[in-house]
């Protein structure tokens, strides 16, 4: 049996990656989710799974070297997948210390664990271990509207203090793949959308904006684009990295599918309309005038889009879903999880929701 230590599983991907691995796998591994419980963790993301003999969770801080060599030491761990980080970018742009703090210091530790209780003494690692390092297309920087994509050679070019925070944890696995030879892959994802995600990030917010008939802040022109994934073809494709990848590697991990903020925003509010069942208060609430366009984000990166040729011809991954599909389901998650939403929007993110839109 497998012993994996998911860092950051309370999170967004972490939480949709452990699911989909119990779905997957059943009693035939064993999880270990090591997650400090930030603003963005939470626990009521695994409430199904923290029964299971086979999980268990420890509240730490991947920053804390007592703490992370202690895991390293009292369990055979097999499968290192690195989630742990500060994910917002607005949130670096006015607070960017935590961020390296936690995702390159923090990163610097979790390598550390792991070489030192998978190296033997020749300097070679046991085999069957691997540590998974979850990252960002935004490391890549910006692309022009008219053409091109991101791929594994792209050189790195990140503008915000998030993507620079994470391009330099991909730098640091790089070094240890290159000078100690650490087993490692890399990925590097387009924007996510799915159950759990906290809504500071566009899709969640505009879903819980618009329920409420409140405004729906654009920035800028609303037609810088993403690539939008969903959640689960992520946690998939990390899944088959870690069997499939070739060690040293990186894979970019998307799916083709750009759209304009301002598109998003159009297809979220129709199919809200669509699913909300006559009668249901809320249907009225849901006008295309919530739409506001607000002061643009400060260096805010025109387009991302994924070129994910390497990963489906080496790994055989494609994505499942389709975004008219994975919409629908987001939505629907988050009718059926009202609670969960008024929980995390209570207390600090009504403070930080002021503080970062005036309207
Ligand atoms: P998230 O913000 O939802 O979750 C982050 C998790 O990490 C939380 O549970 C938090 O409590 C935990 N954490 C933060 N600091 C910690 C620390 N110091 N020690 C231990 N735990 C800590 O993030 P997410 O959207 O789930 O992203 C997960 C990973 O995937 C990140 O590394 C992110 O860079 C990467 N990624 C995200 C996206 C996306 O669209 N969200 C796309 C590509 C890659
Ligand atoms: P976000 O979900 O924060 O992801 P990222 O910045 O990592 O791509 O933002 C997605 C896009 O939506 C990005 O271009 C910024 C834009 N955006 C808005 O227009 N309004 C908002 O309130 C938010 C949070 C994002």
């Amino acid at each position: 049996m497998k012993t994996y230590l998911v860092t950051g599983g309370a999170g967004f991907i972490g939480s949709n990656f452990i699911h989909y691995m119990f779905q997957k796998y059943g009693d035939d591994i064993r999880i270990i989710n090591l997650d400090k419980l930030t603003y963005a963790g939470n626990l009521e993301n695994l409430k199904s799974v923290e029964d299971r003999e086979n999980y268990a969770f420890v509240k730490a801080d991947i920053c804390d070297w007592e703490a992370v060599n202690r895991i390293f030491q009292e369990n055979d761990i097999d499968r290192v997948v690195h989630f742990a980080a500060e994910s917002h970018v607005d949130r670096s742009i006015k607070d960017p210390e935590v961020f390296v703090k936690t995702n390159v210091l923090g990163t610097l530790v979790m390598l550390n664990g792991a070489k030192a209780a998978w190296e033997l003494p020749d300097g070679t690692f046991k085999e069957g271990k691997k540590f998974l390092h979850v990252s960002t297309d935004e490391v890549y920087g910006s692309l022009d509207e008219d053409g091109g994509y991101f791929y594994e050679t792209t050189p790195y070019a990140p503008h915000s203090p998030y993507s620079a925070s994470k391009a330099s944890s991909d730098m640091l696995v790089k070094s240890y793949m290159d000078t100690y030879k650490f087993p490692a892959n890399i990925t590097n994802c387009s924007n996510n959308y799915g159950p759990y995600q906290f809504p500071e990030k566009l899709i969640p917010l505009i879903i819980n904006n618009a329920l409420q008939g409140k405004k729906l802040p654009v920035y800028g022109d609303g037609k810088n684009v993403r690539d939008w994934l969903y959640v689960e073809d992520h946690a998939k494709g990390i899944d088959m990295v870690m069997e499939k990848g070739r060690l040293f590697e990186t894979y970019n991990i998307g799916g083709h599918n750009e759209k304009q903020n301002i598109e998003i925003i159009h297809i979220i509010l129709n199919t809200l309309r669509e699913m909300l069942p006559e009668g249901d208060g809320r249907r009225k609430l849901v006008k295309d005038s919530l739409i506001t366009y607000v002061e643009d984000r400060k260096g805010h990166d025109r387009r991302y889009a994924i070129a994910p040729d390497k990963i489906k011809k080496e790994v055989g991954w494609l994505p499942d879903t389709r975004f008219e599909d994975g919409i629908r389901r987001t939505i629907q998650w988050f009718f059926e999880n009202e609670e969960w939403m008024k929980n995390v929007t209570s207390g600090n993110y009504q403070k930080y929701y002021e503080e970062m839109y005036q309207i």
